[in-house]
């Protein structure tokens, strides 16, 4: 059978994607780029806000509309599964054939054929607390950057979440399964692995944890680059701070999530940290670690925020000057704390207004930050040649992952070099090869 899969949400969906198409494709099941072709269509799906369900609903509806009549077994896979598999099923407008949760890959075989053979709508849903899918070696797209999921699900439980129930509880992989991945993708020509997780500090195996793993896997030989995403702010461990500082293949480049900057709505979101101590951890970052990237994710409109707290939020902002930072406006989700406990009360119109000055006041400190580069050398990471409308420009990628375009293309894919940059703009860096040494920051 042909099969035809769409992402949704963030990385670690992405990351699944390969997972599922290793685990298909190890049964027969072809993957093909062509949608109308495909005898199998799956939604990869995200449910961290509604506006990510929106689209998939629209979608549902547009791929039979597409085959005029012709069959095609259309399945729901990730975050909404697991969240909406009776609304799924019960709305008859809905034409979905079978549904698989985030731990249940495995059975996506069975699944298919049962629904090709009998008609039924089978789904599997079930969470585990052991599946990290460490025997399963993702198939991924030829590229100078793979994920590597090391951890799954979450424990944490933030009130507006809908992830610790989407997706389960926290478990790790081992260090040996990692580093044996990163070995295997080296060899097969990626420069760069970013690290995922729900929250990657409390990655935990076999006495070993998220420090020993990043060391681990830097001694991997060709693996240039490591990354990873996300962190949780509250038991920020020294010891990661320590290799990110001192691991010359660890970039120096941290995700830390704030949510918001008033200390009642922190707690209302048991964020489990202050204000305070927040901005404690962001300067203990940034002395232990000069020139290190940091970025963030902030929600606007959380049940009961009043303007003087949302103020708060934009306070931190103008204090750290993130190199960028996620806005989102709060979007109640089925189940969570939140939604039992907090309604929904800001207005509409109100959450705009605060995720558009978020936004403003975000990207004039993006451009500050992208303009400090100009007339620094930096190292850069290769990417992609030939890119831009007349294919005579190379795109590549600073250690605190903000793109860099190139004039030209005699470049090679995955090689670092040192790049003076000449011009920056909210969203890219424009560089030239320099033939001086980069400094490190
Ligand atoms: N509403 C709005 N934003 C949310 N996020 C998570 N849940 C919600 C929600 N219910 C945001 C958080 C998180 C990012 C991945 O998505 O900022 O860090
Ligand atoms: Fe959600 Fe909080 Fe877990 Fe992040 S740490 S996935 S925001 S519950």
């Amino acid at each position: 059978m042909n099969v035809f899969v769409e992402t949704y949400g963030c990385q670690m969906n992405e990351y699944d994607t390969e997972l599922i198409r290793a685990i298909l494709g190890k049964e027969g099941f072809a993957f093909i780029k062509d949608e109308l072709a495909a005898d199998v269509v799956m939604l990869n799906t995200c449910a961290i806000r509604e506006n990510a369900h929106r689209k998939v609903y629209g979608r549902v509806h547009e791929i039979h509309h597409a085959r005029e009549g012709k069959p095609v077994l259309v399945g729901i896979l990730g975050c909404m599964a697991t969240n909406l598999r009776k609304e799924l099923f019960e709305n008859r407008g809905l034409k979905i054939d079978f549904i698989a949760g985030p731990d249940s890959y495995k059975h996506l075989p069975d699944l298919i054929r049962t629904a090709a053979a009998t008609g039924e709508k089978p789904f599997d849903l079930t969470l585990s607390e052991f599946e990290t899918y460490s025997d399963v070696y993702p198939a991924r797209e030829k590229g100078v950057n793979a994920w590597i999921a090391v951890m799954r699900g979450c424990n944490n439980f933030c009130t507006f979440c809908v992830v610790p129930y989407t997706r389960g509880r926290e478990r790790s992989r081992t260090v040996e399964n990692v580093v044996g991945e990163a070995a295997r993708l080296a060899a097969e020509g990626f420069r760069q692995i970013t690290l995922l997780g729900q929250n990657v500090n409390s990655y935990h195996s076999e006495g070993k944890d998220f420090a020993d793993l990043l060391e681990a896997v830097s001694r991997v030989k060709g693996i240039e680059r490591i990354r990873f995403t996300s962190p949780h702010p509250k038991d920020f461990p020294d010891r990661v701070l320590d290799v990110v500082a001192n691991n010359p293949k660890v970039c120096k480049q941290i995700h830390l999530p704030l949510q918001a900057g008033n200390n009642r709505v922190l707690g209302l979101m048991d964020r489990t940290y202050t204000k305070e101590e927040f901005l404690e951890l962001a300067a203990k970052i940034k002395a232990k670690i000069p020139g290190v990237t940091l970025s963030t994710d902030v929600i606007a409109g959380f049940p009961t925020e009043t303007d003087a707290e949302f103020e708060e939020t934009l306070d931190v902002l103008e204090q750290i000057r993130f190199h960028s930072a996620f806005t989102f406006k709060y979007s109640e989700r089925k189940g969570t704390i939140a939604s039992r406990q907090h309604p929904d009360d800001v207005p509409e119109a109100i959450k705009t207004e605060r995720a558009v000055r978020l936004t403003d006041i975000q990207r004039r400190i993006t451009l500050e930050r992208n303009k400090e580069h100009v007339g620094r050398t930096q190292p850069v990471m290769i990417e992609a040649i030939g890119t831009a409308k007349s294919g005579e420009e190379t795109q590549g990628r600073t250690d605190g992952n903000t793109i860099v375009i190139l004039p030209g293309t005699g470049y090679t894919p995955g090689e670092i070099i040192p790049v003076r940059i000449t011009a920056a703009t909210v969203s890219v860096l424009k560089g030239e090869a320099a033939t001086e040494a980069a400094c490190p920051a």
